[in-house]
């Protein structure tokens, strides 16, 4: 929190601007006072107009003119990412691999701040060229348009199929088109054969088949599913080359989901407590994993579930954005699992968590980083811990 001169929301600044920080913005300074700002890049010099600015705390602005631009800038290719626009995506302004290192950066900055830890982070691209790859939404619709928010807003960015959302697939938004008279948010799921469910509020999902190496898991459409086609078995591969010897094991697999490492666990020999509070969940987790007798779906939080559970040999976490939190993740530490592999959608959890598993006697023994959610600021990590 920065005291400075008054800025007022309108007003237009010019901005050095410094580092990326976590959220999708960099950080500059206006006599004294933290503005973070929206498409900008490091070493730019820009006009600037402020977008918030309450007294007492940093203001946010969006960069609306760039005098100095950064050697990585490129055109933005769609016609949403703007000043006052979509809030889906933060960087389509960084050539891909410039958003690599604002990324890794990000991540080795939240490490180093929040977990203790100084590593230098190597961003891994995921199969693909950066655009189309985003295979489930949740938009917003008034009865009459159907898309995403507007940055720190409610309102809805008109997507047309001559304006499409460029990070989804293209039937995507013409299936939102196609939506009228719902009021609320609308899953939309792009599927294999090309086609794209729509699940509006309060209506029964369909089943979707995902395939990850060959193995097939049933998800419900609005389900949490990682929406990059080539996420989970990304993911997956980096799980289990960071748990090579399953054979006898016992594993847990927290905040299971509909049981996908659980599955790759099971199948590599362990037997596998998989934990998951959602009851749409639970149900095809226990179908998908039907097959490994020696494995359980316990419906439930994991902070209530894990205290009666057999102690585990190794644990896999993959908590939602908030993270599993101190509570969660002193009672694995104190299981004794000689590996905990925390799979992490938000690298400031992973950060705060990586403290507290470090006090309770565990080491990051290695760190593997996709981006998994490109033009946008998201990442996955997925960390390896060692009891030492
Ligand atoms: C990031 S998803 C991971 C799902 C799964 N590992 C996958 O990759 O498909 C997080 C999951 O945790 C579940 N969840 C959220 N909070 C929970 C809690 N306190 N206890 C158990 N599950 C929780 C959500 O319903 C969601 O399925």
């Amino acid at each position: 929190v920065e005291d400075g001169p008054a800025l007022a929301v309108g007003d237009v600044v010019e901005l050095d601007i410094g580092p990326v920080a976590h959220g999708g913005h960099c950080v500059a300074r206006h006599e004294g006072r933290v503005v973070f700002v929206r498409h900008a890049l490091p070493g730019e010099r820009v006009f600037a107009r402020v977008t918030e600015a309450k007294p007492g705390s940093f203001a946010r602005a969006d960069a609306v003119d760039v005098l100095v631009p950064s050697a990585g800038r490129v055109a933005p290719p769609c016609v949403h990412f703007e000043p006052g626009g979509c809030g889906g995506c933060d960087f389509q302004h960084a050539s891909a691999d410039l958003q690599l290192t604002l990324k890794a950066t990000v991540v080795a900055e939240q490490l180093d701040r929040l977990g203790g830890i100084k590593r230098r982070v190597e961003m891994e691209a995921l199969p693909g060229d950066g655009f189309g790859w985003r295979t489930r939404v949740r938009w917003g619709s008034d009865g009459t348009v159907v898309g995403p928010r507007v940055y720190r807003s409610a309102a809805l960015v008109p997507v047309t199929t001559q304006a499409p959302c460029l990070i989804a697939p293209p039937g995507l938004t013409a299936a939102a088109r196609s939506v009228t008279g719902v009021v609320g948010e609308v899953v939309l799921t792009a599927v294999d054969d090309g086609s794209v469910l729509v699940t509006p509020p309060d209506a029964t999902p369909a089943t979707v088949v995902e395939t990850v190496f060959g193995r097939e898991f049933e998800v419900a459409a609005d389900g949490f599913w990682q929406v990059h086609p080539g996420a989970t078995e990304a993911l997956v591969d980096a799980v289990l080359e960071y748990l090579p010897d399953l054979t006898g094991r016992r594993g847990w697999d927290l905040y299971g989901g509909v049981g996908l490492f659980a599955a790759f666990l099971a199948d590599a020999g362990a037997d596998v407590d998989c934990v998951e509070a959602d009851p749409v969940g639970v149900e095809y987790a226990r179908r998908n994993l039907s097959a490994f007798t020696g494995s359980t779906v316990h419906a439930g939080r994991v902070e209530r579930v894990i205290g009666g559970l057999p102690a585990p040999d190794v644990v896999v976490l993959d908590p939602p954005r908030s993270g599993a939190g101190r509570a969660v993740c002193e009672a694995i530490a104190a299981t004794g699992p000689r590996t905990v592999v925390y799979v992490a959608c938000d690298p400031a959890a992973l950060g705060r968590d990586t403290a507290t598993l470090r006090a309770a006697g565990y080491d990051l023994g290695g760190l593997r980083a996709f981006d998994a959610f490109p033009q946008t600021h998201h990442v996955e990590c997925v960390a390896r811990f060692d009891r030492h």
